[in-house]
């Protein structure tokens, strides 16, 4: 008897809609400035991480205004062109990783509507940024984004992203940053603070109201805390 066999069917997904663009000139200056600034301690050198920026609001620093104001247009430029939305998006916090010979980053997400990434110097193309996906039965079928300098790739939060190993002897720099609706945008800077500085007075933030809703952010921040970023703007709309 010929035994049955089940057959691959293809049917049509969404596309993951992942925006590229690229800046046109020299940012020799701000990648001085860059190199420069202040970057967390990576706690275990033996099995190195991406380091951060201590300044998780980097893009707000009049050295990289113009790379600011790029940035904010090419997300405008996203939500309208590719995400076909009249939704106004803002850049909020913003910080650079540093990513030393050896350094990885672990699949994550942000507190975020779109995350950006923008590459200041990678060194080769080996250490892609990677996408991941998954089928109904958690088998990844992610997708790599093979990035190089002044690079900015977009993408929606919803994807967990890391970054390999940096096989490379040279330091590998990109900036990343979070997006929030324009009318949270207030709240949005207020929570990512209190998110970044455990030890800030979380009952002062207000949300878009202006009220104080002391219990409640406290409780958001908490669980920001215990998920790693892993939250939601539903939780966000609730106050
Ligand atoms: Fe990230």
């Amino acid at each position: 008897m010929k035994k049955n066999k089940i057959e691959r069917n293809v049917v049509s997904l969404p596309l993951q809609e992942v925006g590229i663009a690229n800046y046109p000139d020299s940012l020799d200056k701000e990648f001085e400035f860059i190199k420069g600034i202040e970057y967390d301690k990576d706690p275990n050198p033996d099995d190195p991480r991406i380091q951060t920026s201590i300044d998780k609001f980097i893009l707000f620093r009049p050295e990289l205004k113009k790379l600011y104001k790029f940035l904010q247009r090419e997300v405008d430029s996203y939500v309208e062109n590719i995400l076909h939305s009249s939704t106004k998006l803002k850049i909020n916090s913003s910080w650079v990783a540093m990513n030393n010979n050896g350094g990885r980053c672990e699949p994550h997400t942000h507190v975020s509507v779109i995350n950006g990434c923008f590459y200041i110097n990678v060194p080769d193309d080996k250490t892609p940024l990677i996408l991941d996906t998954y089928n109904c039965l958690g088998v990844r079928e992610g997708f790599d984004i093979s990035v190089k300098n002044n690079d900015l790739v977009l993408w929606d939060n919803k994807l967990s992203h890391w970054v390999p190993s940096n096989k490379n002897k040279e330091t590998r720099y990109s900036l990343a940053f979070n997006t929030s609706y324009a009318e949270q945008f207030e709240f949005s800077l207020a929570l990512a603070e209190a998110f970044n500085n455990p030890n800030s007075d979380v009952k002062n933030i207000k949300n878009n109201k202006g009220e104080v809703p002391s219990e409640t952010t406290d409780t958001i921040i908490k669980s920001l805390h215990s998920n790693n970023l892993k939250t939601d703007k539903n939780n966000i709309n609730k106050i």
